[in-house]
């Protein structure tokens, strides 16, 4: 299987598996790293509405816990007809461990939508290099 339907495959199924009672809306979200590997995570809500967290969240978590933490390539898959785009927070925290040409990809059910590199949906961003050159 190709690398880009194996992330896809991966994001499908681990969006069945997310925690969403309240908006019911399941996202998931697979990453992969420079050495392959592929990271999963599905978003987690909560009775208190604003301690839910995104399915990207959960896969860069699961990156890190995993010993991994730059991320190649991403599949983000929600529900419904509109693009499933990554939130604004969500932007930022792929942000940290992407480099501005790396693909994002917007899933539905039945494959990839849209794809778009981490600069067209965040430009110009703020990033570990502000911090380093002080
Ligand atoms: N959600 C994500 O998991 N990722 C995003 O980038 C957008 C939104 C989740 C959060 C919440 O559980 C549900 O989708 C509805 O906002």
């Amino acid at each position: 299987m190709a690398s880009l339907d194996a992330l896809f495959e991966t994001a499908k199924a681990i969006q069945a598996r997310a925690y969403a009672p309240y908006s019911r809306f399941k996202v998931g979200t697979a990453i992969r790293t420079p050495s392959g590997r592929i990271f999963a995570g599905c978003n987690v809500e909560n009775a208190a509405y604003p301690v839910g967290s995104c399915a990207e969240a959960g896969a860069i978590s699961a990156m890190l816990a995993g010993g991994e933490s730059r991320i190649a390539e991403i599949v983000v898959m929600g529900e419904g007809d509109v693009l499933c785009t990554p939130c604004g927070g969500c932007r930022q925290r792929i942000r940290e461990f992407a480099s501005p040409d790396t693909p994002i990809h917007v899933a539905g059910p039945e494959g990839i939508r849209r794809s778009f590199t981490l600069d067209e949906l965040l430009p110009f961003s703020f990033g570990p290099d502000n911090l380093s050159d002080r």
